[in-house]
């Protein structure tokens, strides 16, 4: 899969990691920033990173701030973007097989490293069931 990651400051750390562990799985991560640890304002990285998604059709994104809600919010302003607040694994596989989430949002200080880690994991190991969902997910933009 590729991934357009991005972070504000808050969310940092936690987005590294998991870039970190995304290419390691074998996936493909642009991380768009922020790159260091100035403040900075969660709504930038949303636009950032959900204008590349939507440019690029089949691509995802992933999005960290403190409580990952900011982020969400943020990005599911956007015609196009599904964008799903996780804080655990069951939760993220559903995202994808009922709501074709594109973006996953996590909250730096909710979820811990490892649990962050299992959540990307359900997220790319899930897939869109289609079926009685496809026409729910189709009135989101209507
Ligand atoms: C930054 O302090 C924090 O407000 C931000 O990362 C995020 O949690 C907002 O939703």
């Amino acid at each position: 899969m590729r991934f357009f990651a991005g972070s504000d400051h808050a969310g940092l750390a936690l987005k590294l990691h998991l870039v970190t562990w995304l290419r390691a799985h074998g996936h493909e991560v642009d991380d768009l920033g922020t790159h260091d640890g100035a403040s900075t304002d969660y709504p930038d990285w949303a636009a950032r990173v959900t204008d590349r998604v939507l440019a690029e059709p089949g691509t995802f994104g992933l999005l960290v701030c403190g409580t990952g809600i900011g982020m969400s919010i943020a990005a599911n302003r956007r015609i196009g973007i599904r964008a799903a607040l996780c804080t655990d694994s069951f939760t993220a596989r559903m995202a994808r097989a009922h709501n074709d989430a594109n973006v996953l949002c996590l909250g730096s200080r909710v979820v811990g490293v490892g649990l962050a880690e299992d959540i990307v994991a359900a997220f790319v190991a899930g897939s869109f069931e289609g079926g009685r969902h496809a026409g729910r997910v189709a009135k989101l933009d209507a």
